[in-house]
């Protein structure tokens, strides 16, 4: 048996501890929001939070994770209640397929945790390994942009549950 966090709610499987966890998660949890795209931790597709850290969960096996902490996409924010960045992305219009999303929004919040104030070449830094076929880069970058500021303006005055 093998126990993690899974956005908040415990979760015990009975699954071999190679199991990846990608596959868990859309298969026996239906979170769809991490995407299956190289399988090889090269595109980004399948970025998920582990404690704070964005991991490519198509090449991490579940007994990795174990008693860990998983975020998913599904699990930053909601339709009444966005997180900060995906409000951002939203507003800077920051998609055109979407496949990418996923793993653009789980690594600027990644970023953003560990460096709530990142210049350019931090935020092109966190983004470098995450592959957009429909070219969507500058609206990318002008989301992150406005995510950090947003942030930096959080953390330097109110409190909120969804930095
Ligand atoms: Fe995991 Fe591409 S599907 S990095």
């Amino acid at each position: 048996m093998i126990a993690l966090r899974v956005n908040g709610r415990d979760i015990e499987l009975s699954l071999p501890s190679t199991t990846l966890l990608l596959h868990v998660l859309r298969n026996d949890l239906g979170l769809n929001a991490p995407k299956y795209g190289c399988g090889l931790a090269e595109c980004g597709a399948c970025a998920v939070l582990v404690g704070d850290t964005s991991v490519r969960s198509c090449v991490v096996p579940i007994g990795a994770v174990a008693d860990r902490s998983v975020t998913t996409l599904e699990g930053l924010g909601t339709t009444d209640h966005l997180h900060l960045v995906q409000a951002a992305f939203i507003a800077n219009n920051a998609a055109q397929c979407g496949y990418c999303l996923n793993g653009m929004i789980i690594a600027t919040v990644a970023l953003l945790r560990r460096d709530p104030r990142p210049d350019e070449t931090a935020i092109r830094a966190a983004l470098r390994h995450h592959l957009c076929r429909c070219g969507t880069h500058l609206e990318i970058l002008a989301a992150v942009r406005a995510a950090a500021s947003a942030t930096a303006q959080v953390t330097a005055g109110a409190t909120s549950e969804h930095v």
